[in-house]
């Protein structure tokens, strides 16, 4: 059996639930650096981590790395690449993304420039032909460049993996699909405890949330670059794991999953996208302002991504907004709040420090996902005595 070196990247500060997940999975991972967990699997793990991981942004099989700081070592180090372990000769090839972080070479268009004309050399000399004509299937590659060591990388997912496939319709600021079912997995929320998300907008939270609880893969309806590339990965292998994930799904599981929002056509959206998403008959959906956040039981979660401010919203509006908020969180009984926002002011606003805060990367804007720690549910004795929380 062939195994595979996987680079996994995620969002920045979220390695840690990443890396849970393909523990989860029954993977070793080998290392965690910032925004990429690494791990070796085989053709098998390449579909299970594409297909299931929910906080992943895709799955690379590592080809090489190795050390340049200058271009002529970039073209010698890429020549040196064993391409044709991966790539057939008619393959289509080229540098999809470049990205460098303390190297010497930075340009991102001279490095895949010069990595381009390498490879076409190795793939010439690997095959003995004069051209290698790109006619055949496609092998989009990515590199990275951190203190001048190159890792070299096949991308075989494709599209993101955020883009499960449900989100046909957005708000004007959609949290990706990965971030929010890493918000989720950051917090001790389980499908027995109620969840409220008061600014759902496209529905995002709640249906990741609902996804978790029903055991819904997250890849299932998509497709991955590494499908056609059948010479690496038996067909076999996706209808494996896929028949796996649908054998594990349970969509009479009961849940207390709400999104509300003060714009009714928001609503709507978030109904489709979770009746696309397969999960609409766990979530209920209501448009309703936050000043009106209210729920009679004990011990439920907020877990929200309020308006930051940059994108929409007025930034004079938020901190009332926010106080607003803060004030409905008081009323609840014993509830727990997890909140992700760029907004500067929003423990002041809100009326109250967080008792844990945790920096994470949405795209370029650093947040803060703060959150504010309820009790605990007492524990019960069943009638055979066992203890639950
Ligand atoms: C950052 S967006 C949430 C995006 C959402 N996580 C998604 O993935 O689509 C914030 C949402 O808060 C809503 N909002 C603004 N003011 C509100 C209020 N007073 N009460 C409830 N919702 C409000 C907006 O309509 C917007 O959809």
């Amino acid at each position: 059996m062939k195994y595979y070196k996987l680079v996994v990247p995620c969002h920045m500060g979220l390695e840690a639930v990443l890396k849970r997940e393909i523990t989860d999975l029954g993977y070793d991972v080998t290392q965690v650096s910032d925004g990429r967990v690494s791990f070796a699997g085989d053709a098998d793990a390449v579909c299970r981590a594409n297909i299931c991981l929910r906080t992943a942004e895709r799955v690379l099989i590592k080809i090489g790395s190795f050390t340049a700081t200058s271009y002529e070592e970039l073209f010698q180090g890429t020549k040196d690449l064993p391409l044709e372990e991966f790539i057939p000769a008619d393959g289509k090839l080229w540098v999809t993304k470049a990205s460098s972080v303390k190297s010497a070479l930075f340009s991102p268009s001279d490095i895949q420039r010069v990595m381009k004309k390498a490879m076409v050399e190795r793939m010439k000399a690997a095959y003995h032909k004069e051209i290698i004509p790109e006619t055949g299937l496609e092998f989009p590659i990515r590199v990275f460049l951190y203190k001048d060591e190159v890792t070299v990388a096949l991308d075989s997912t494709g599209m993101s993996l955020h883009k499960r496939g449900y989100r046909k319709l957005e708000s004007k600021a959609p949290i990706a699909e990965n971030l929010a079912a890493a918000l989720i997995m950051l917090t001790p929320w389980k499908a027995d405890r109620i969840l409220i998300d008061p600014f759902c907008g496209s529905g995002t939270i709640p249906i990741e949330a609902a996804m978790i609880a029903a055991g819904v893969a997250p890849g299932m309806h998509r497709d991955f670059n590494a499908k056609a590339w059948t010479h690496l990965i038996d067909p076999g292998n996706w209808t494996d794991v896929i028949e796996e994930c649908e054998d594990n799904i349970d969509l009479n599981v009961e849940t207390d999953i709400q999104g509300y929002d003060i714009d009714p056509d928001m609503i709507a959206i978030a109904r489709i996208n979770a009746e696309k998403a397969g999960v609409g008959d766990l979530i209920h959906f209501q448009a309703r302002d936050v000043a009106d956040l209210s729920h009679r039981k004990k011990y439920g979660f907020i877990i929200t991504n309020p308006p930051y401010g940059e994108r929409i919203g007025e930034k004079e509006d938020l901190y009332s907004l926010y106080r607003t908020l803060g004030r409905r969180y008081k009323a609840l009984d014993d509830w727990s709040m997890y909140m992700i926002t760029s907004f500067e002011d929003a423990q002041k606003a809100l009326g109250k420090n967080a008792d844990k805060n945790r920096k994470i990367y949405n795209g370029m804007i650093k947040t803060y996902f703060y959150q504010y720690l309820g009790a605990k549910p007492p524990r019960r004795r069943d009638t055979a005595g066992e203890r639950h929380e």
